[in-house]
């Protein structure tokens, strides 16, 4: 048996934006997804969680299936899917999947594990799964954790990791990839906040681009998200929260004026900001998740639990994807 895990992640500043070119900032969370794999000894193909696999339900898995092996040469096998990342809250809860799962893959060709190629596996796959476009923001931020800058330019203030392509149709987009050393004092806490309401991204991406196409000259809110941004990342490099918290709540009062907040994440927001440096959506919004930054964490998760939400606390800079020991409990389940 081998089994792997990833973050999933959050998006401090630039969502939305990022889609246009602009700068956008994720770090990884403390909830991660866990995948074991066994090879399967009964029947001749791939379960999950005991059923027999429905590749059109999972489509990372079949991207990845027929990625790595040629038809018909894969061996049969047991996969297992557990973990504590919501789905469809904007925690990117597919992409630490797609991640984990390409580690796991990797364990049991007995290859070395390798994140940026699961980084890179798992960006393919998504963007097979969602019909074509994904930024490699969240599959990135899984699978090397700590925080991470996309961009499309070479932001030079940053270290310049890679480079990232995706051919869809005939366009072809180009992703800067970066990393930095954020500094967070030990008295400073997220906090993220469940609305339990579905967003969907793609309906979230496109109510954005109606309305630039509507009223082109809505592009001065992008192009400020971006530079909200910038002073974000520089208020995490420096360490001054104030800066940060302040940042993040421009960011999202921009993010309101585009349409993707909804009434259930608004009364988080407002029932959080009162204990906090910062609040914003996190992700596409329309639903899932607000993030806090505070210095009060438990006053912050009461606020948003007594309007109904689910809050909880995450830790900056948690490790990107990782191989698992097994348990004495897994070997015995072997
Ligand atoms: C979703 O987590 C973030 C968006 O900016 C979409 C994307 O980057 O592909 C809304």
């Amino acid at each position: 048996m081998v089994k792997a895990s990833a973050p999933g992640k959050c998006i401090l500043f630039g969502e939305h934006a990022v889609v246009y070119g602009q700068p956008a900032v994720a770090c990884s969370i403390n909830q991660r997804m866990i995948v074991e794999l066994e090879e399967e000894t009964q029947f001749d193909s791939w379960r999950l969680d005991g059923a027999i696999l429905n590749l059109s339900k999972h489509p990372h898995i079949r991207f990845l299936k027929d990625k790595l092996w040629s038809e018909g040469e894969h061996p049969p096998l047991k996969i297992r899917i557990r973990g504590t990342v919501p789905p469809a809250s904007g925690l990117g809860s597919s992409a630490a999947l797609s991640v984990a799962l390409v580690a796991a893959l990797q364990q049991l060709r007995q290859e070395e594990l390798n994140p940026e190629m699961a980084g890179l596996l798992s960006h393919q796959a998504e963007a097979f799964a969602q019909g074509g476009r994904a930024s490699p923001i969240d599959t990135t931020t899984s699978a090397l954790g700590g925080f991470i800058v996309l961009s499309d330019t070479i932001e030079d203030s940053l270290d310049h990791i890679g480079e990232r392509r995706l051919q869809h149709q005939d366009e072809v987009t180009t992703w800067q990839l970066h990393s930095f050393e954020a500094r967070i004092p030990e008295d400073t806490y997220l906090v993220i906040g469940n609305t339990g309401i579905r967003g969907s991204t793609s309906k979230q991406v496109s109510k954005v681009a109606a309305l630039l196409a509507k009223e082109p000259e809505r592009k001065v809110e992008i192009e400020a998200i971006g530079s909200i941004a910038r002073k974000g990342i520089e208020a995490l490099r420096t360490g001054n929260m104030e800066l940060v918290g302040k940042a993040m709540t421009e960011n999202h009062i921009v993010l309101r004026s585009l349409g993707v907040s909804s009434p259930e994440l608004e009364n988080l927001i407002k029932a959080a900001a009162r204990s906090s440096l910062g609040v914003k959506l996190t992700g596409s919004g329309g639903g899932g998740c607000m993030i806090a930054l505070t210095k009060n964490p438990e006053i912050t998760i009461g606020a948003i639990e007594m309007e109904g939400g689910r809050g909880f606390i995450t830790r900056f800079n948690t490790a990107g994807v990782r191989i698992e020991t097994l348990s004495s409990q897994d070997n015995s389940e072997q």
